[in-house]
């Protein structure tokens, strides 16, 4: 697997595999890979002949007060783990690279309400960041497929939204959560769990579990939201939000929607967690 730092030279080898006529796909991350990311390397390699994940921790969609510093980068170990996992080409760029003259540059890609809800109101300005940068990307690479993981998935619609406006001619292809044997759902932000957060952690999944059967059985959504908030504080969460919500632009559904979505996020000690039902009825 080859690995690219600065764009001309990135352009240079994208521009053999077009010439070609290679597919190429485009797995966005920010390093730290686990499962997860590979199992998006690898759906990437199943709809393209050439597979590109790039690393990049992305400033600008990190609040101030986040966890921009301490986001753990495992360069070597990534590296390791996408050459034996399938892909191609590792896009490993600086921060001068993507923001050059030490600035994040002054246009930004904002994809307005359903960047406000949720992550989006607890993280103002994140999905402005994800957007600026992913559309970044998309140009860089020009990919004909991207991929991204659906645990994300305010994200995931943000991206297929910005796509769709902006006529981007990139294929999004989401790929289910990957979980740990306990269901948790896999996320670099797990290492921040004690060994005790880890063991109550599986609970997310487990009341996302509990809240689908009861949308299913026809329980009001908003007694059903509240008990599974109780349900978290038991267990020693702080619940953000845990809302259900018409899945294709994340409204609140009528009582009779069909396509729903659940979305959770909560604290556990240092470690933010996010996680998602979705509910077809
Ligand atoms: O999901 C992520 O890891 C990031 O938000 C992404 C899509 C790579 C943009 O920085």
């Amino acid at each position: 697997m080859e690995r690219i730092e600065h764009l001309p030279n990135l352009r240079a080898r994208l521009a053999e595999w077009r010439a070609a006529g290679e597919r190429i796909a485009l797995v966005p991350t920010m390093g730290n890979l686990h499962q997860g990311h590979l199992t998006l390397v690898r759906a990437a390699a199943e709809r393209a002949d050439r597979v590109v994940a790039s690393i990049f921790v992305n400033p600008l969609q990190f609040g101030p007060g986040e966890d921009l510093d301490a986001y753990p980068r495992t360069p070597d170990a990534d590296r390791d783990k996408l050459a034996a996992g399938g892909c191609d080409l590792l896009f490993a760029p600086a921060v001068e690279t993507i923001y050059p003259n030490g600035q994040t540059g002054q246009t930004r890609v904002e994809v307005p309400g359903i960047s406000a809800l949720f992550c989006g109101a607890s993280r103002p300005g994140h999905f402005v960041g994800v957007a600026t940068i992913v559309c970044k990307l998309f140009n860089m690479v020009q990919p004909d497929v991207a991929v991204f993981g659906e645990k994300d998935f305010q994200q995931l619609l943000v991206i297929r939204r910005m796509v769709e406006d902006l006529s981007i001619p990139v294929a999004i292809h989401g790929v289910e959560t990957v979980r740990e044997p306990d269901g948790l759902a896999r996320s670099s932000r797990n290492a921040y769990l004690t060994a005790a957060e880890r063991e109550r952690a599986p609970a997310l999944n487990r009341v996302l579990d509990e809240a689908a059967a009861a949308v299913r059985a026809g329980r009001p959504f908003v007694e059903l939201e509240l008990a599974a908030c109780r349900a978290l504080e038991a267990e020693g969460f702080a619940p953000e939000y845990f809302k259900v919500c018409r899945a294709a632009d994340l409204a609140s559904p009528e009582a009779d929607e069909r396509d729903l979505v659940i979305l959770a996020a909560a604290r556990l000690g240092r470690a933010r967690l996010i996680d998602n039902r979705r509910v077809r009825r």
